[in-house]
């Protein structure tokens, strides 16, 4: 070791140090500083209630990136300062603001529920602090409301709703009902749901709401056998979609239940028996076989010591999508026109397949429909492929 990486060395120090060296080469620039600093990564997320492990197999998902690079993307180190948003929209603003004033951070990857992310979005949009989305699924944010520097590895509300509405319509299914959460994404994937259902003439004939994160689903599940409807599609997520699955099935409800994934995702070894044979719609299937997924399937495991799922398929882009805007950028984060050029252009293995970015900069996926066999997210088919969410309002170019 030399004495130079023994202890740190003054800038007054290196003036006054080796006469063979010339001041310009010995003289760390600014930029050599700054590059020298690792980048601040916050990372705002649901580590607490329904949402929790949601926000663990984002993090794990992205800690894994950074391991398989040898711990820095693009020559930098990261330092990763967490934050537990608990889901809370209320909150959200403040937390955000943490990150972004008081911590600095140079990159924000958040979050897991709409609601926080539009606190989050308010935030960002007024800071430009790079933000990427790794779930919250709200349209608006890269619809009407998107900007340069927010991207989404995971999906808008939108995309597989309607993929799920598309598989109901081949199935022949005249008429539905939808059941949600009373949140941004309840609605939006309702929204969703509708039009794909209404493209081959069905229609959803009720919508039953309960406010987020409650679980008191009784009441409406005691309506659904008198809607006369074939179907009843379902958003819920996390613990309260273990619950809300169980009920149903105890309830002894005929109709089938179907929904986008989420419904099942991450959830079946608890919801057991319940779930066997929902049909769900989602960008990601539990056996995918491609290498990505097989090699990152087995990765996450060992780290985790649990399944990987959408969550975590999520989590790892974020951090292939940072680390390609880094690469590009060879870690000087400053070099923002480099960096959003190289964010839009990625084009990412995933472990769910191709994946690219749409021009309002949310991702561009399959959406496989799959079936709960034996505690297993089974693909059954393809409900649209490569499908983009349609960016309405969105001005960039
Ligand atoms: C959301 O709030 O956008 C959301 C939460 C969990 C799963 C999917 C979407």
């Amino acid at each position: 070791m030399t004495g130079l990486n023994r202890r740190p060395v003054s800038r007054r120090a290196l003036l006054k140090g080796s006469a063979a060296l010339t001041a310009a080469s010995a003289v760390p620039t600014s930029w050599a500083i700054a590059q020298a600093k690792p980048v601040k990564v916050g990372l705002m997320l649901p580590y607490s209630g329904t949402f929790a492990k949601l926000g663990e197999n984002i993090t794990f998902a992205i800690e894994l990136v950074i391991a398989e690079k040898g711990g820095k993307l693009g020559g930098r180190e990261l330092q990763i300062i967490k934050l537990d948003d608990e889901s809370k929209p209320e909150n959200a603003p403040q937390n955000a603001d943490r990150l972004v004033k008081r911590d600095q951070v140079d990159v924000l990857i958040g979050t897991v529920h709409s609601g926080v992310q539009m606190g989050i979005h308010k935030v960002v949009t007024e800071s430009g602090t790079l933000t990427i989305v790794p779930n919250a699924g709200n349209d608006v944010v890269t619809r009407a409301q998107c900007a340069k520097n927010v991207f989404r590895t995971s999906f808008t509300n939108w995309q597989p709703a309607y993929g799920m509405g598309l598989a109901l319509g081949k199935k022949n299914v005249k008429k539905a009902a939808w059941i949600t959460w009373d949140y941004a994404a309840g609605n939006d994937m309702g929204a969703g749901f509708k039009q794909g259902l209404e493209k081959s003439g069905g229609q959803v004939v009720q919508e039953l709401k309960l406010p987020f994160p409650q679980t008191n689903f009784q009441p409406l599940l005691a309506q659904i056998p008198g809607l006369n409807v074939e179907a009843v599609g379902a958003f819920f997520a996390g613990g309260g979609a273990v619950q809300f699955v169980k009920e149903y099935a105890a309830a002894g409800i005929k109709v089938p239940l179907c929904g986008p994934g989420f419904l099942t995702e991450g959830t079946l070894g608890a919801q057991g028996a319940a779930a066997e044979g929902i049909e769900t719609a989602l960008h990601y299937g539990d056996g995918l076989d491609n290498p990505k997924n097989v090699a990152f399937r087995k990765a996450f495991r060992e780290k985790a010591g649990r399944d990987a799922d959408v969550y975590a398929v999520q989590g790892y882009d974020a951090a292939q999508l940072l680390a390609i805007g880094l690469e590009a950028v060879k870690g000087k984060i400053e070099d923002e026109a480099n960096l959003y050029k190289a964010l839009r252009a990625a084009k990412i293995e995933s472990p769910r397949g191709p994946i690219s970015f749409s021009p309002s900069q949310n991702v561009v996926h399959n959406i496989y429909v799959r079936k709960a066999t034996s505690g297993e997210n089974k693909v059954i088919g393809i409900a649209a492929e490569s499908l983009a969410d349609p960016g309405t309002g969105c001005k960039l170019a």
